[in-house]
């Protein structure tokens, strides 16, 4: 169906302009109410967001709060498929009907603000556009008024914002009322259930949004503040990012929402075919164990032996990059507490970079690189050019960035050489990271960044942005307060986090306790959930990430590591129930196979896994890990059975999970041999 204005463009100041979506399940309404534009979106109907304003209020002009009247409308249908370079699913369809409204000032300076509406079947994206005209040359915007007038107090999960530790926080999960000032995702369940989350694409030259509870069920943007108050400084970028609503009837439909993605703008990289999907190891986890250290003395970890160590089991076992933290200059200091200590180009002498690369390289494997900016920003940018071509030069197609440091910690000077402490979400960083993604392109690099800012979605327009944490993450499970993340916290992820995007979330633990190291800690997951995490978790870049030696003692478990793909054709979610449970299943890319993942938080169940997504035509061999009969996380973690049975589209699996436990499945087509030994 098209779009359609319900006003003439003639006269529209006093109308109701409205648009659905394709299939017209949602709907958005604009109108100006005694001078203020008001929008509204309803679902099937209902409403979902009730009449909201928008506007700015500026620092150096007059405000763009109204009195606006409607002085055009344009409306349009889209509908494409575009193909992703890597991802959950390589086909994407980017459907909607667009509703540009025109707003012009009726009072001097008579300025024009343009508000676009996208609106989809899985739901509701819009932005501002600042045309370039006399008075809204550069400008400041002190705050962003748009409103979310919510229907009521919805069940909510989501991370408080303004908080020291950034985004590395377990979700809450409280009513909307109990909510101060939260960042996106903002995942909500309404009384109806119907399933809603609310975020941002395309985080661009502006600041991060926020959400402002400033009434009973209304939420307000609130945008990061630079630390002299403003918040967006408005120049060379006239848009707004897209401020979105995903709308689903149930929580699997929001993870199978690509409704962020087409909303970016389309691959900008010329050539994408140093992009490679990946899983990689690295001397790592064995610092955040304390078993060796990042800084140099008899535990060092970054020696070239280690290293060679490493690149010998990555090319054994077929894993693509090997990690390296701790190998340059820098470490030996309080370097998470001053910070302007590292020099990125040069290693340690314990470690020898050129012949790491080259060994790596001579057994078809690359290091992976290593930035820890420890957040001295202004120091990483001096050098990161000379940084990325000396990795170029050496072979390196991934590098991890690292920005450790508190919330406003980044310190930054005007034109007059004050200095600044800005927050890691403010404009100036988000313009930071987008020059080191455009940088490291240049350099034929992939970026898997950690204390960044939030993902919206900018990898399909630079698909070397593959994937970041801005989350709690692994490292938890090692020395966080809690001895380790609790088990919902992975149910709880899919559903929050990884709305936003990828997610480095370094899955691959066999060695569930570490008493030699931190007996205080352990990872509360049974190993068949830990497998699991490889599908539940999308990430083009995962780790596997627990010691060398430790793989050994759990041959089993590691054959399904190395076998799962990180890249898919498609993805579909069985079943799911936000921070209890989720069933998904991948299709590979390029391939036949099918890969199922489901975990459960500390509570065991039973759940069903119909096959119907299996092509109807084929037999395939099921390879089963689940959690044995006495399985449980916190006495019996590595109680795993692996078994296979013959399946095919009309068989419904019956998974059993243990408390905190899991299961995954590798389904491949059968072969004469495998009906012969299986029937
Ligand atoms: C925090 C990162 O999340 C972690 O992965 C890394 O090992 C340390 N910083 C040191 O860079």
């Amino acid at each position: 169906m098209p779009a359609t204005a319900l006003a003439s463009d003639d006269s529209p100041e006093d109308e109701r302009h409205s648009t659905a979506s394709p299939e017209s399940i949602n709907q958005v309404h604009v109108e100006v109410q005694d001078g203020v534009p008001m929008y509204q979106i309803t679902r099937l109907g209902e409403p979902v967001v009730e009449p909201s304003p928008l506007g700015f209020l500026l620092e150096d002009a007059p405000d763009l709060d109204g009195p606006f009247a409607i002085t055009e409308v344009e409306t349009s249908t889209f509908d494409e498929t575009w193909e992703q370079v890597w991802g959950e699913k390589q086909f994407i369809r980017n459907h909607y009907n667009e509703m540009r409204i025109h707003l012009t000032e009726q009072e001097d300076p008579e300025r024009d603000l343009v508000v676009t509406f996208r609106v989809y079947d899985d739901g509701v994206g819009f932005r501002y556009e600042f045309p370039e005209q006399e008075g809204l040359e550069e400008f400041r915007i002190a705050d962003e008024l748009t409103e979310f007038r919510l229907t009521g107090d919805h069940a909510s999960w989501y991370i408080d914002a303004y908080q020291w530790n950034r985004f590395e926080y377990y979700f809450e999960n409280t009513p909307l009322s109990e909510a101060d000032t939260v960042h996106t995702p903002l995942t909500m369940r309404t009384e109806d259930d119907l399933y809603i989350s609310m975020h941002e694409a395309a985080l661009v030259d502006f600041s991060t949004m926020t959400l402002e509870r400033t009434g009973e069920n209304t939420l307000k943007s609130n945008l990061m503040p630079w630390s002299e108050g403003d918040r967006v400084r408005v120049t060379d970028t006239r848009v707004s990012p897209w401020r979105t609503f995903q709308l689903a009837d149930t929580p699997g439909d929001l993870i199978t929402s690509y409704l962020i993605l087409n909303l970016n703008e389309p691959n900008k990289l010329e050539d994408t075919s140093w992009i490679k999907p990946a899983k990689y190891n690295g001397i790592w986890w064995e610092m955040h164990l304390d078993k060796s250290t990042w800084n140099r003395g008899e535990r060092l970890g970054a020696t070239t032996e280690n290293a060679k160590r490493y690149i010998d089991f990555a090319a054994e076992h077929g894993l693509d990059h090997v990690l390296v933290e701790g190998w340059n200059e820098g470490w030996d200091e309080a370097w998470y507490e001053s910070g302007v200590v590292f020099s990125f180009t040069e290693s340690i002498p314990e470690f020898d970079l050129e012949e790491v690369a080259q060994y790596a390289l001579d057994n078809d494997v690359r290091l992976m690189g290593h930035h820890e900016t420890s957040a001295s920003v202004l120091h990483y940018e001096d050098q990161m050019h000379d940084a990325f071509a000396l990795y170029e030069d050496l072979g390196v197609r991934a590098v991890k960035t690292g920005y450790v440091g508190h919330g406003t910690e980044i310190v930054r000077y005007d034109e007059d050489g004050n200095e600044h402490n800005e927050w890691h979400h403010g404009q100036f960083m988000v313009n930071h990271h987008l020059d080191v993604i455009e940088l490291a392109a240049e350099h034929q690099i992939a970026l898997n960044v950690h204390e960044g800012v939030k993902s919206t979605g900018l990898r399909r327009t630079y698909p070397n942005m593959m994937t970041s944490e801005v989350a709690k993450g692994r490292e938890y499970d090692a020395w966080g307060d809690a001895g380790g993340n609790p088990p919902d916290h992975t149910a709880t992820l899919p559903f929050t986090r990884n709305l936003a995007g990828p997610f480095d979330f370094t899955p691959g633990m066999v060695d569930l306790h570490f008493d030699e190291y931190r007996p205080d800690n352990r990872i509360k997951s049974t190993l068949a959930k830990e497998l699991a995490l490889y599908i539940t978790i999308f990430s083009p870049l995962h780790m596997v990430a627990d010691l060398p030696e430790n793989y050994e003692e759990q041959p089993e478990a590691f054959q399904f590591i190395k076998d799962v793909p990180t890249d898919w054709y498609d993805t579909k979610v069985l079943n799911a129930s936000i921070g209890n449970y989720i069933t998904m299943v991948r299709k590979e890319r390029g391939g036949d196979d099918w890969y199922l993942g489901s975990i459960t938080d500390e509570n065991g169940r039973v759940l069903s896994a119909p096959l119907h997504f299996l092509d109807a035509d084929t037999r395939y061999v099921a390879e089963i890990y689940r959690d044995g009969t006495d399985a449980h996380w916190d006495h019996t973690p590595y109680d795993m059975v692996t078994e296979e049975r013959l399946v095919d589209h009309t068989t419904e699996l019956t998974l059993r999970l243990a408390a905190s436990g899991g299961q995954v499945i590798r389904f491949r087509p059968a072969t004469d041999e495998d009906i012969e030994r299986l029937e």
